[in-house]
């Protein structure tokens, strides 16, 4: 039977990735954001996860205006590294996993989620730089990844509920898989940053404290948080939260909080990560 069992939450900022690509990681400025995953990476070493269900949002990389899916799910062998404007990260090629992602797909629409289908898709730093905190630089990654991009970019993007609502039937659709799996759910994104307009640059460390806190006990407390409360206490890129909350959807009713680390600054936010367990 495949099982979800764990969920991690990591910010995507894709500054982190560059200092990792360009040899920086030991710079005063980086070494604490890498150092705050060391538990992350001794744990999942262990905890060796086949398959990553890998939340995250397209920055106009896959997607432009011209087509923009609310949730998209990656049912390909294969997924490339994106060109973000510097040429792709010199990051492994992101193996999938077809047959559990056509799985879900279906079990997900049967549910009454519209999917959008992507058999082809790069995947741009909302997606590598949580592989690269996680599992450092191989020369492979060590899961396969299924990654399900959501809108957070165009409004509306879905509410927080829905999200939710979402995790929830993703972990129905891994319980009913036939195969024997070792499933993590990760939501990425966040924590409180801005990019631009007048409050660029904001970042509000209790809001952000009190969302990693509800997230394990109370996620409640945050499924019912309007765009517009978002929006207000995160910015307009901290509405990327939502995310988190389709991983804390997958986990079921209970979670427990096994590791968390929230650091300031990393280029324009707050960097903020999770690791939660389903408790019984
Ligand atoms: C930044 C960009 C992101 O996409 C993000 O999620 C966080 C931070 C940045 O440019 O600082
Ligand atoms: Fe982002």
């Amino acid at each position: 039977m495949a099982a979800i069992t764990a969920g991690v939450g990591s910010s995507h900022v894709p500054a982190i990735g560059a200092a990792q690509d360009n040899g920086k990681l030991g710079d005063a400025y980086w070494k604490p954001i890498f150092a705050g995953y060391d538990w992350s990476r001794h744990w999942i070493d262990n905890a060796k996860p086949d398959v990553v269900i890998l939340v995250y949002n397209d920055h106009a990389s896959a997607f432009s205006q011209d087509v923009i899916p609310t949730f998209a799910i990656g049912c390909a062998e294969s997924f490339a590294p994106a060109d973000e404007g510097w040429g792709p990260r010199p990051v492994p090629v992101v193996e999938g996993h077809p047959e559990l992602a056509w799985h879900i797909t279906q079990s997900l629409i049967l549910a009454e989620f519209d999917m959008t289908i992507m058999n082809r898709m790069d995947v741009d730093h909302g997606l590598t730089v949580p592989l690269s905190l996680m599992f450092g630089a191989p020369d492979a990654w060590p899961a396969k990844v299924i990654p399900l991009a959501v809108n957070v970019i165009q409004y509306p993007p879905p509410t927080a509920n829905r999200c939710y609502k979402l995790g929830e039937a993703i972990a129905a659709a891994v319980a009913s898989y036939p195969g024997d799996l070792n499933v993590q759910v990760w939501g990425t994104g966040g924590m409180s940053h801005q990019l631009t307009g007048t409050r660029a640059g904001l970042i509000n460390t209790p809001f952000d404290t009190m969302f990693l806190d509800k997230l394990t006990a109370d996620p409640a407390a945050l499924r019912s948080l309007s765009h517009a409360d978002y929006v207000r206490e995160a910015g307009s890129e901290g509405m990327e939260l939502v995310m988190w909350l389709i991983m804390r959807g997958a986990l079921g009713r209970d979670a427990g909080e096994l590791h968390r680390f929230y650091h300031v600054p990393a280029s324009n936010t707050a960097v903020g990560h999770i690791v939660l367990v389903p408790e019984p």
